[in-house]
């Protein structure tokens, strides 16, 4: 039996190229030997490709320091189906190791989050180089990741979300005043995030006007588009789909993070430092709000036009009114990151869900459909 050659990318540009690492590191831990070739490929936070060792103690959460991707063998994916998978960018001679590593990948599992990774960019150059990849495409990648176009999109299908401004960098410059009117509308209290972000990075919650300006520089340092929502009363629900072996999104037990401690909502430090949430999983729902968050979590993978998995975020309302808050088309994935967990209580163990995600991959491959 000949083993299908998997490539685990991780890392990347993005703030989030830690969790990232982690992420991967437990994807590689998991990963069936008798089944796949692995190789594993690290994208520094520079955007270089290495190959990295395929080690999973590498990439772990060490107490409050978490790794990262170290320079090394630079290869690249050419983004020509015919030049052959993965290839070095030094030349031949210069080559000093991990050359059996290298040519052509049947599948990738691009276990990244955020932009140049969660948000069609590498999606796009997987398709034209031909390589399937787990998850969802160019299309469903983008849309999800930015949490301004995400949310029309929803809304269109008739998902309730937030009401929200969206502010982009030149229009805060230049109408401060009229952009704080429109916040105003809203009411207080309001979060302001990056629209492209994740890991709750560059996100704050503004309970005072005069706070605004100091919570959109912060969010504009992430990213030059910001969007303010009104803040959601409500308990934060997740709940993950899976396609099943025929392709139809199956959904998840969802699941409730709790945090415990001291922290205003759930922040960077919160998901992964301080060990300050809890994890009910299942959530502690009744069944008739579970069975409607499950469909609304279908619909929303189907009004994004996502593929293989992805995580949808809710608030439940005291009342048990459903709000939509995010789309994760690349949820944490490391075994203790909710989407594994919710899988896990719905009789899907870590390296089954792995396997199912790269089958599915392999069923679709590449191209329009
Ligand atoms: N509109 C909102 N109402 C209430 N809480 C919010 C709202 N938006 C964000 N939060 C809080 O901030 C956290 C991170 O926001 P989210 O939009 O999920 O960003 P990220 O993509 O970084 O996870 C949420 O899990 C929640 O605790
Ligand atoms: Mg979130």
């Amino acid at each position: 039996m000949t083993r299908t050659r998997l490539a685990v990318v991780f890392g990347g540009r993005s703030t989030e190229h830690a969790i990232s690492c982690v992420s991967a590191g437990s994807i590689l831990a998991a990963v069936d030997r008798d089944r796949y070739d692995v190789v594993a490929v690290g994208i520094t936070p520079e955007g270089r490709w290495v190959l990295a060792p395929d080690d999973p103690s590498l990439l772990t959460r060490s107490g409050r320091e978490l790794p990262g991707v170290k320079d090394g063998q630079a290869v690249a994916l050419p983004g020509d189906p015919t030049a052959g998978g993965l290839v070095p960018l030094e030349d031949g001679a210069a080559l000093n190791r991990d050359t059996a590593l290298l040519g052509a990948v049947d599948v990738v599992f691009p276990v990244l989050h955020g932009p140049y990774g969660e948000d069609g960019t590498l999606q796009g150059l997987l398709e034209l180089a031909d390589v399937p990849y787990v998850g969802s495409g160019v299309l469903a990648s983008a849309a999800a990741m930015d949490k301004s176009v995400a949310r029309v999109l929803l809304a269109a299908a008739g998902i309730p979300v937030t009401a929200a401004v969206t502010v982009r960098a030149a229009r805060w410059a230049s109408d401060p005043a009229g952009v704080t009117e429109q916040v105003r509308a809203l009411g207080l209290p309001v979060f302001v995030k990056p629209a492209r972000g994740g890991s709750s990075i560059g996100i704050s919650r503004v309970t005072d006007l005069a706070d605004l300006p100091a919570a959109v520089a912060d969010a504009l340092r992430c990213d030059p588009k910001v969007l303010v929502e009104a803040a959601v009363v409500g308990r934060e629900v997740e709940c993950g789909i899976l396609e099943d072996a025929t392709g139809q999104p199956q959904a998840s037990v969802p699941a409730e993070v709790r945090l415990v401690g001291d922290h205003d909502f759930y922040d960077f430090e919160a998901k992964y430092l301080d060990d300050a949430t809890e994890l009910d999983c299942p959530a502690d729902l009744s069944a008739d709000v579970t069975a409607r968050l499950q469909e609304m979590a279908r619909q929303a993978y189907a009004a994004l036009d996502c593929e293989g998995l992805a995580r949808v975020d809710f608030f439940v309302g005291p009342d048990g009114g459903l709000t939509v808050n995010e789309v994760n088309t690349m949820p944490g994935f490391t075994p203790s990151s909710m989407f594994p967990r919710m899988w896990a209580a719905s009789g899907v163990d870590y390296p089954a869900l792995v396997d199912r995600l790269v089958q599915a991959a392999l069923r679709r491959g590449t191209g329009l459909r």
